[in-house]
């Protein structure tokens, strides 16, 4: 996709960091956006300041994305507002989970549901409606470096990271079989200044767990320290909207935004096809 005048964009994580910067690039780009999120007030309030701005044509929908009607109901209203859709950012997303056997069933339904059903969800209900279209488009997926290292200690967020990468190259695979008019990217950042660890704010009752979990040792609370700093140092938001934007321009199906990680990818996949086990991935060794 080369042309995004005038086009329709849907951003679901539209609220926030990754997805409000790329929200103003669509405008930038003179794009009709809708704007999806969870979090109503971040929502309108975003919208309503892109609106002062000068930007008329953002409409604002709140949606749960782990909830697959919801998603339908946004692909709905963005037809009935716009007539079309041609470029999806699933981006939205949670940071979560731990530990691989302590983390509970709603620490893993909750991190799966919003990083990984609703990418499903989104290419159930918006590719047909693009193919039907005739019309040059494309579908990002945000899913992060940690879906292509392993290793790292967040064994909810990895395994959703994961599916992400894995999803879009079938997807990929799907779409050149097809020979569509549809393209897609996987979005892989390393550290970008975003809310990411307030994420906590939308969990749903349903999907927090009654008891508090284990106090954290001194060890994980200086990690946590050390995390939060990194993501305020981390990449502008707005950065990541530019490499978005000038990668799917070239039709690139990896995106990554953070050189550092590369050797680390590498040597993944070096101890995978030599038989040796991980090194301890260390995220912080930039
Ligand atoms: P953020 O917290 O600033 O923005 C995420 C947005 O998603 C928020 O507006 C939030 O309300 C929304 N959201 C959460 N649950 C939702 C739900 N169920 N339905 C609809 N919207 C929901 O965080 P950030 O960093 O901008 O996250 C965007 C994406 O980038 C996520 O997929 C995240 O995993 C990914 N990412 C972020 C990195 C970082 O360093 N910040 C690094 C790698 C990937």
């Amino acid at each position: 996709m080369k042309e995004f005048k005038g086009k329709v964009a849907v951003v679901t994580g539209a609220a926030s960091g990754i997805g409000l910067a790329l929200t103003e690039k669509c405008i930038a780009e003179g794009m009709h956006v809708v704007m999806a999120d969870i979090e109503q007030a971040a929502l309108e309030a975003a919208a309503e300041k892109l609106r002062s701005g000068g930007s008329n044509s953002i409409l604002a929908v709140k949606t749960d994305v782990s909830v697959a009607s919801e998603i339908e109901k946004l692909k709905d209203q963005t037809i009935q507002e716009f007539g079309a859709v041609h470029l999806l950012f699933n981006n939205a997303g949670v940071g979560g989970g731990g530990n691989t056997w302590m983390s509970t069933k709603k620490d893993w339904d909750w991190v799966l549901g919003v990083n990984l059903w609703s990418v499903i969800y989104g290419l159930q209900t918006f590719v047909p409606q693009m193919i039907s279209q005739d019309t040059e488009c494309h579908v990002v997926n945000t899913a992060s470096v940690a879906g292509l290292l392993g290793g790292t200690t967040n064994g909810c967020y990895s395994v959703s990271k994961h599916g992400v990468v894995a999803l879009t190259e079938s997807f990929y695979a799907d779409l050149q079989t097809e020979g569509a008019k549809v393209g897609t990217s996987v979005l892989c950042p390393g550290f970008v200044n975003t809310r990411i660890f307030e994420s906590g704010r939308n969990r749903p009752a349903d999907l927090t767990d009654d008891i508090a979990p284990p106090a954290m040792t001194p060890e994980q609370e200086a990690r946590v320290e050390m995390f939060k700093k990194i993501l305020e140092q981390g990449m502008q938001p707005a950065e990541i909207a530019d490499i978005v934007f000038e990668a799917i321009r070239n039709d690139q199906l990896y995106i990554l935004s953070h050189e550092a990680f590369g050797p680390m990818i590498e040597a993944r996949a070096r101890n995978i096809t030599t038989g040796n086990n991980p090194t301890e991935v260390n995220l912080f060794a930039e």
